[in-house]
């Protein structure tokens, strides 16, 4: 039921999208990785299951704490029933190549939001010995050795700056990648790797330069809070307006956001691992264009136009990075919102009141839009499909209902 406003306190998680990486790089050691601050969210049990395939055995432990063991694999494939489930499961493709020499994962294939190829991923790691074929739905790789290379991204590619990353810490000689991501989960997963004994310079940047070693060993590794939760809960304040203390956060990794949201008057004050929102009485419109790190974030893009449904204007939202991410327009056009899709860009009309209704949601981001609109609609709000949701965020629904919002899941 929207239109209360929130207030009070909520604690961010682990990041989902370092998590994933950081347990697929335990894969090219024999000894124990030890992650904390890691999110109790579907895609992290999917991606145990993956590595469990492999013959790497997962045990969770209270607080948020995974303990891997890869001591010896027994399998070096990736099943379609997995990877269908979840597209970062060929994260394992660059460990398994370099420990075994081989890998066999399936294809991913295309998702809600884009056909999202991974033809850079493979093309890269030919470049560095491997050989790739591509056959029933599934890519099978060999390299005896793999060699260090000098690699450039056509695109700039988040997954497949990690799939690289991993593979050169075990290749023979150094490797250079330009154009590479510079997402802060990359930097997060060159923090392990580096805590493994790697030789990694310049994560967080758009040049790396690895050096291969024949050896890495366990270590243990706290993972970064999630920046796209901690911008979804401040999206989720402006909306149903009140003040909130966002905890347990790194206001360093969203700056784009923070100052986006600026922009349309909401007002933020920030601490080291903590934020202050307030929302305005007034929203105003801002336009924005999705682009790679340190630019405004793809995976916010849904939760800021249901803000900018309410904004004051006429804003623009360009989505530069996935060519079909506009699943939600029309679940929020059902709620009432004014918003046109011309190509790779909408044209949100605001305000207009949101009246709630029966929506579905298609992707994670999506469904967490969709949560958003509810709460600034008036009236009964019900999000079919929120297993979507379930794969990102850590009981989101109960954070919600922590800042007083009147919301409750449907069994
Ligand atoms: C990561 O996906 C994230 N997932 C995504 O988050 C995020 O939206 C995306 O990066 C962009 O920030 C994880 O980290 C697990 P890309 P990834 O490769 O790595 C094209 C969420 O909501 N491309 O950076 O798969 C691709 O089609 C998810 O948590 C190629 O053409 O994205 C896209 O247009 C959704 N060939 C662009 O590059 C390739 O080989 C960027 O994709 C690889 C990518």
């Amino acid at each position: 039921m929207g239109g209360r406003p929130l207030e009070g306190t909520v604690r961010i998680s682990g990041a989902k999208n370092a998590s994933l990486p950081d347990f697929c790089a335990a894969l090219l050691t024999d000894e124990p990785v030890v992650l904390g601050n890691i999110p109790e969210v579907r895609d992290i049990s999917t991606m145990a299951r993956v590595l469990s395939a492999l013959g790497a055995e997962t045990a969770f432990r209270v607080g948020g704490v995974a303990e891997v063991r890869a001591a010896t694999l027994t399998s070096v494939e990736a099943p379609y029933e997995l990877v269908k489930t979840m597209r970062a499961s060929v994260l394992v493709l660059g460990p398994l190549l370099a420990r075994e020499g081989r890998a066999r994962v399936s294809l991913p294939g295309g998702c809600a939001i884009g056909a999202r190829p991974i033809n850079l991923h493979l093309t890269a790691l030919e470049k560095m010995g491997a050989s790739i074929t591509v056959e029933h739905g599934y890519v099978e790789a060999r390299a005896e050795r793999l060699r260090g290379a000098e690699i450039s991204f056509d695109t700039v590619t988040v997954t497949g700056t990690e799939n690289v990353m991993m593979a050169a810490c075990r290749a023979e000689g150094e490797t250079v990648l330009r154009n590479a991501a510079c997402e802060p989960e990359v930097e997060d997963l060159a923090a392990l790797l580096t805590a493994m004994g790697a030789r990694i310079e310049g994560a967080g940047t758009s040049t790396l330069r690895i050096q291969g070693m024949d050896r890495l060993k366990g270590a243990e590794h706290r993972v970064i809070p999630d920046r796209i939760e901690t911008g979804t809960f401040i999206a989720a304040c402006a909306i149903a307006g009140g003040e909130i203390e966002i905890r347990s956060c790194r206001p360093s990794d969203l700056r784009a956001v923070i100052d986006k949201f600026r922009e349309t008057g909401v007002r933020i004050e920030e601490g080291p691992d903590n934020l202050r929102i307030r929302a305005p009485r007034v929203l105003r419109s801002s336009n924005v264009n999705t682009i790679p790190h340190p630019g405004f974030p793809t995976d916010m893009q849904a939760q800021y136009m249901t803000l900018m449904t309410q904004a004051t204007g006429v804003s623009t939202i360009t989505e530069s990075i996935f060519e079909n991410r506009f699943m939600h327009v029309a679940e929020l056009q059902r709620m009432g919102a004014s918003v046109r899709v011309e190509g790779r860009t909408a044209l949100v009309t605001g305000p207009t009141p949101l009246s709630g209704a029966q929506v579905m949601a298609t992707d994670l981001r999506a469904s967490a839009s969709l949560v958003l609109a509810g709460l600034g609609a008036h009236g009964e709000t019900v999000v079919d499909r929120v297993y979507h949701l379930d794969r990102g965020y850590y009981r989101i629904d109960e954070k919600l209902r922590g800042l007083g919002a009147d919301i409750e899941r449907l069994t």
